[in-house]
């Protein structure tokens, strides 16, 4: 995917899908990245290889959450060259989502804002769709993200993620805790150390009998403060979490320079400035000793860079697709590499976290 596939997307195909309403455009390129065949993308430069959680990545671009909620188009994701998918949010139960319209382009800002509340269809599609995948050999890795049922009553929710590890834990390199997106009421509550813990250890109790549970991650809202942030780190690292994905999308529009009057989580690069401060404060707070996967408007390699410099070891995007096509995932990696190379790094782990030292 070079350059080329880049101005394909801009010249012929972003006019045709912008349009289009933003979830109309969103299923049916969906539906054609399903029909992608399993052929693997190029091997990528040795110097963009990474092992984080005890998982060996051939490079740290991953796809952010809530691209390919039902796990339909993996062999898309290896083909377009990304090292990693986080598949998801999947909840239990099928859920139809909010009311429509919930979702929205913001093209001077080359951002999105969605209110989507989890629609999917349900944890037992996916798991059919991820055993198929595995028959055919995968070689992609993935993330399931995992979120409750909206109707599910407060003191259910643990259940919820108990029950989407046992249906799902076999299929994932790693499974990330949703309690930040800001679409389902009061989800974001438990990023409260005391929910958390009750999370994990649903998760761990629900892990098959002498079957390790794959590495869990907390994926963490850019709307909180410091202290939050710190508390929340603390019991991360007390309860030997495996990583933190910073960041979901943001509720704030002023501070993010954006004027737009729809409701929902904003992405895209005005919300890269918070995104990069959570990293950086979870990667302090922590003393870099835990991962971190940096999401939250990357739209280049040197917004990538910038997060791997503030404390991320890998990176995932979701809105730079959107507005510059699947072209950007090569251009990301192509630029790493050029990056390694000037700053003097061998490699993206010597470069996590620099910012900070
Ligand atoms: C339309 C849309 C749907 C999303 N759905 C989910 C989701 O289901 N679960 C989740 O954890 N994050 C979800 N996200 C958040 C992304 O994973 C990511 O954290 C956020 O968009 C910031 O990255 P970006 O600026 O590269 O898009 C969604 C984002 C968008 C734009």
């Amino acid at each position: 995917m070079g350059p080329a596939t880049s101005q394909l997307y801009a010249r012929i195909l972003r006019p045709i899908l912008f349009r289009l309403d933003p979830e109309l455009a969103h299923r049916l390129t969906l539906a054609a990245l399903a029909l992608a065949p399993p052929i693997a993308a190029p091997a990528d430069p040795p110097e963009l290889a990474t092992t984080v959680f005890g998982v060996r990545l051939p490079n740290p671009v991953g796809l952010a959450a809530g691209m390919d909620k039902d796990a339909r188009a993996l062999n898309a994701w290896n083909l377009l060259g990304f090292g990693f998918a986080e598949l998801g949010t999947i909840t239990p139960r099928p859920q139809p989502g909010n009311p429509r319209p919930r979702m929205w382009r913001l093209e001077t800002d080359r951002a999105l804002i969605n209110r989507l509340g989890f629609p999917g269809a349900g944890m037992a599609a996916a798991a059919a769709r991820l055993e198929r995948a595995a028959r055919r050999a995968r070689s992609i890795r993935v993330g399931l993200n995992f979120g409750p049922n909206k109707d599910t009553p407060p003191e259910r929710v643990a259940g919820d993620y108990a029950a989407l590890t046992r249906r799902l834990a076999a299929r994932a390199d790693f499974i990330v805790v949703n309690v930040s997106s800001p679409n389902t009421p009061g989800l974001r509550d438990f990023q409260a150390p005391a929910r958390i813990r009750e999370i994990v250890g649903a998760i761990r109790g629900a892990a098959a009998p002498g079957v390790a549970s794959p590495p869990v991650l907390i994926k963490i809202a850019p709307d909180l403060d410091d202290a939050q942030i710190d508390a929340l780190c603390a019991c991360a690292l007390d309860e030997r979490i495996s990583g933190v994905v910073a960041t979901n999308t943001t509720l704030a529009r002023a501070e993010a320079g954006v004027a737009a009057p729809y409701p929902g989580g904003l992405s895209g690069p005005p919300l890269s400035p918070p995104a990069r401060r959570v990293i950086g404060r979870v990667y302090a707070a922590t003393a870099g000793r835990m991962p971190i996967i940096g999401v939250g408007g990357i739209a280049s390699a040197a917004d990538a860079f910038e997060h791997i410099r503030a404390g991320a070891s890998l990176v995932e995007l979701y809105t730079a697709m959107i507005y510059q096509g699947p072209g950007i995932v090569g251009e990301i990696k192509r630029g790493l590499v050029r990056l390694l190379a000037r700053e003097g790094f061998r490699s993206i782990s010597e470069a996590t976290g620099t910012a900070a030292k």
